[in-house]
């Protein structure tokens, strides 16, 4: 079967990890910094807070934003429960702005008119939360002149993101966002097996995302309530958690990080071979716009024509492990109890019924493409 994703770790990777492990940390070493400055290095943006998971991530940018109960945070359908639960998780309330059909990503009309209705009712969301789709960056400019109008903090959800750009700037660069999201999940565009990290340019912002990912509790005197006992005095400010990444994790991300190029030149040349095969089947392909480099963490395509069950139980049948992404999330029983139901979100709902996530992943060969590409056609026209 031919997976739709799959991690590429190659030797480097291993002895990277390796190392960790004969030396004297595990965790909180030297190589978690090296990593959390190869991401600004990469990205562009000044700060970062390696993390366990981008459900971490999600979670701590929230309390960094100083979500809390009876706040509101909006993010859209089409993606992953952790987009939506992390602001359950500070207590605060959730709701959707639907996708544009051709971008897949937030629709910023559907945005503007919510947020105008919104503002009308005085029940604005503290947080907006854009998922940048498959590695394709949302329309960062427009949003970001939206969420200052109506000073909303602008996160980033970037788990599919990283290595993707969009103008002259690297996903997670932050110049449209108050916090960028990354996720180094083994499907991600570079793995550190779990993981994840928050970027900001923001010094404030970078201060309360190390506290909430690393229990609330300072090491630093200019911090401190009254006075220090002694050298091994630490202090905790918040209620926070134990989201860190260990420095094995990060030697994997950052022996990664250094291949994330040519895994994106691959991923592209993948993406750019589906585009011409495909042209003439009975689908609706993805749609780059011309500002943006996407990052191809996922290849989907819409099927016009055909039963999406019938053509992904044939497509298993033959060997190609087509999956689908993502059932939306207020179609989830734990939203629907929540008050949403069907028909709330529509393009989000006829993305989910027609779409079909076609493999691709760095080691991804000629000869399996080729046989993904002539197993569609078989079986579709
Ligand atoms: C859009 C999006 N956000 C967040 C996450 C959560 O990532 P992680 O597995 O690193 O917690 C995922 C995972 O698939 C995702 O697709």
């Amino acid at each position: 079967m031919i997976p739709y994703g799959k991690h590429l770790v190659d030797e480097d990777d291993i002895d990277a990890v390796v190392d960790v492990l004969r030396n004297q940390f595990l965790t909180q070493g030297k190589v978690v910094p090296q990593f959390e400055q190869a991401l600004c290095d990469y990205t562009g943006a000044k700060y970062c807070v390696a993390v366990n998971s981008a459900t971490s991530g999600l979670h701590v940018a929230c309390l960094a934003a100083g979500v809390s109960t009876g706040d509101l945070v909006w993010t859209v359908p089409n993606s992953f429960v952790a987009s939506a639960n992390c602001a359950l998780y500070c207590g605060a309330s959730i709701d959707f702005v639907d996708i544009n059909p051709t971008t897949r990503n937030i629709d910023v009309s559907a945005l503007e008119n919510k947020l105008q209705h919104a503002a009308s009712q005085n029940r604005l969301p503290k947080v907006l939360i854009v998922v940048h789709f498959s590695g394709l960056s949302c329309d960062m400019q427009s949003i970001r002149s939206l969420t200052q109008k109506y000073s909303i903090v602008l996160i980033e959800d970037a788990a599919h993101g990283l290595g993707g750009s969009y103008q002259q700037s690297k996903i997670g660069s932050c110049v449209y966002a108050d916090m960028t999201v990354l996720s180094f999940h083994p499907v991600k565009s570079i793995t550190s097996a779990e993981g994840g990290a928050v970027l900001t340019n923001q010094s404030g912002l970078h201060e309360k995302l190390k506290l909430f990912a690393k229990h609330g509790v300072t090491k630093d005197p200019e911090q401190y309530q009254g006075e220090s006992h002694g050298p091994w005095y630490y202090q905790q400010l918040e209620l926070g958690y134990n989201y860190r990444l260990s420095d094995m994790q990060a030697a994997l991300g950052l022996s990664q990080l250094k291949k994330l190029d040519s895994f994106m030149q691959r991923r592209a040349e993948i993406a750019k071979v589906y585009d011409e095969a495909l042209v003439n089947l009975p689908l609706k392909l993805p749609v780059v716009e011309s500002q943006s480099q996407s990052a191809w963490h996922l290849y989907m395509v819409e099927l016009t024509l055909h039963d999406r069950q019938n053509i992904y139980q044939q497509l298993h049948a033959k060997g190609v492990g087509v999956n689908v992404h993502y059932i939306p999330i207020h179609l989830q029983p734990y939203y629907q109890q929540l008050g949403f139901k069907q028909g709330d979100f529509p393009v989000s709902e006829h993305f989910y019924q027609h779409a079909l996530t076609l493999p691709l992943f760095p080691s991804l060969t000629d000869e399996e493409q080729t046989k993904v590409i002539d197993t569609l056609r078989e079986i579709l026209v």
